[in-house]
């Protein structure tokens, strides 16, 4: 059973966090997600209440641990519990490795893949209480290296090693952990303003209806790595 839990989800403001947020409240589990800035996170807080009024906004910049560790005490307030956390805030810059500037990788690593750490350090010991479920969003940038990706590779080929190795420290204590590496997906990502160029790629509801699918999945089972993509790309 899902409905009555409570997920936390990582860079909610908008595409694959909105998406994953909508599609846990139409079923009936709570949301708290979270954002940079606090006009932004208000805005959709309302947004999503047309789905349920079991939502919370948080302001919560993944780069800093202090920031996670506040917004699960504020969802401990609120809801009383947490049972599933969606690290999904990232950001992509891509420039060939000599043109890349010190501030810009280290953006990407700060966020894409020691922000993933912050949520979970945060989070850990209330997973623990409810034996709940860490989900990351990866990439197929997380196993396939290309032109003017270093920074964004790195930070997701290590997204995938930190979410395996996580696994198996946290299966002992019966949470369950999920590396999502998704291929394109209809969002904001990159400075891309969806469109209908965009409907050939994985849509935000699809990304939302996969993290369900798994929450649903037997305790018995876990898929602990998930390679996500667009049946014709370019369509
Ligand atoms: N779109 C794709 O094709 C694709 C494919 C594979 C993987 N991904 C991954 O999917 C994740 C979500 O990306 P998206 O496509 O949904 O991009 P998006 O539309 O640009 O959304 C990014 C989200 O992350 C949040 N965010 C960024 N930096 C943050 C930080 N430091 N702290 C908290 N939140 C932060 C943003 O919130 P604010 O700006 O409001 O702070 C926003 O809600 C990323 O990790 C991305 O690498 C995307």
């Amino acid at each position: 059973m899902i409905e009555n839990k409570v997920a936390y989800i990582t860079g909610g403001t908008k595409g694959i966090g909105f998406g994953i947020a909508k599609i846990l409240l139409e079923n009936g589990i709570s949301v708290a997600f979270s954002g940079r800035k606090k006009e932004d996170v208000e805005k959709v807080e309302n947004d999503l209440k047309q789905y349920s009024q079991n939502v919370l906004g948080l302001v919560s910049d993944v780069k800093s641990l202090e920031n996670e560790a506040n917004a699960v005490k504020s969802i401990i307030e609120k809801f009383g519990r947490l049972d599933f956390v969606i690290a999904n805030a990232g950001l992509g810059i891509f420039k060939p490795v000599d043109e890349l500037s010190s501030e810009e990788w280290k953006d990407m690593i700060d966020t894409n893949l020691t922000g993933v750490f912050h949520t979970l350090k945060a989070s850990v010991e209330e997973l623990k209480k409810t034996e709940g479920y860490y989900i990351t969003i990866s990439s197929l940038a997380g196993a396939n290296f290309f032109e003017n990706g270093t920074g964004y590779n790195a930070s997701k080929f290590g997204v995938v090693g930190f979410t395996q190795a996580a696994m198996i420290d946290l299966r002992k204590y019966n949470i369950k952990s999920t590396v999502i590496m998704p291929g394109s997906v209809a969002t904001n990502f990159n400075g891309n303003i969806p469109s209908e160029k965009d409907a050939w790629k994985i849509q935000p509801d699809d990304m939302g209806n996969l993290v369900l699918d798994i929450l649903k999945m037997n305790p018995r089972v876990l898929p602990s790595k998930i390679e996500f993509r667009a049946t014709k790309p370019n369509a």
